[in-house]
């Protein structure tokens, strides 16, 4: 198949080398089915090998190759090349420290995701042997939307909230709460209502709505938000009991 040279704009930053990050230009031969992810790959495998930059699965569920493609939050195996035309700028995540060239820092993130324990919480344990937890497809189908992040924290940098409140907990982390708190099997409401309802949590939040918008897994992690400040608003009112763990 015929390659075209096509233009690219690499934010570049060596910590031992660069004062600050800086653009360098690759002009690089794309296939037709090429993705960003394929001419980065073709950029450290035939033209600079120094260039770093994370990815795995190549099929957009890892969520590992997110990057900014012309200043949007995007999956890099899940962006053609040819959707974007003239020259194609590539960076690293935004709302996120730099590490080496578009590998990011991601333990903040990580460290809010877990601070609202997105696993099942219950109050007494079953015995393995008295079998599994029963749910109704009616009862999946209440949080199973919110159950298909995976992570790629394309949400947190597109979040403008962030941008200016980096202590925010982020989109990607209240809908995982909320994901557990819908769960029929889960009772663990009390012990992710305080994280969700500190300063920092989900009324921080002023509805941008960007989060959805790059969600590659149509999460709509700005629905869940507004859901739970409705449950969160009920809660606080006594309206609606904390579910459990009191
Ligand atoms: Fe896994 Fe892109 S490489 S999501």
């Amino acid at each position: 198949m015929e390659t075209v040279i096509r233009k690219f704009e690499v934010l570049r930053f060596r910590p031992e080398q660069d004062p600050e990050p800086v653009f360098q230009t690759y002009e690089v031969p794309c296939l037709p089915d090429f993705v960003v992810l394929d001419a980065l790959n073709a950029i450290k495998d035939d033209i600079d090998p120094t260039l770093s930059h994370r990815w795995s699965c190549r099929m957009g569920v890892c969520g590992s190759c997110g990057m900014l493609v012309n200043g949007r939050p995007v999956l890099t195996c899940n962006a053609f090349v040819r959707g974007y035309p003239g020259t194609i700028r590539v960076e690293p995540l935004s709302n996120f420290p730099i590490v080496r060239d578009l590998i990011v820092e991601l333990d903040d993130f990580v460290r809010k995701i877990q601070s609202v324990k997105p696993w099942i919480i219950r109050k007494i344990e079953k015995d393995v042997a008295d079998g599994t937890y029963l749910q109704s497809p009616e009862q999946l189908d209440e949080f199973k939307q919110y159950s298909m992040c995976i992570n790629c924290a394309l949400c947190y940098a597109a979040c403008p909230v962030l941008a200016n409140e980096p202590d925010f907990v982020g989109p990607a982390a209240i809908a995982l709460a909320h994901r557990y708190n819908l769960d029929s099997r889960d009772e663990g409401n009390r012990e992710r209502f305080d994280v969700l309802n500190a300063a920092n949590g989900l009324w921080a939040c002023s509805y941008a709505n960007e989060c959805s918008q790059v969600c590659p897994k149509h999460v709509d992690p700005a629905m869940a938000i507004n859901q739970a400040k409705l449950t969160g608003a009920l809660q606080w009112t006594g309206v609606l009991p904390k579910k459990s763990m009191t």
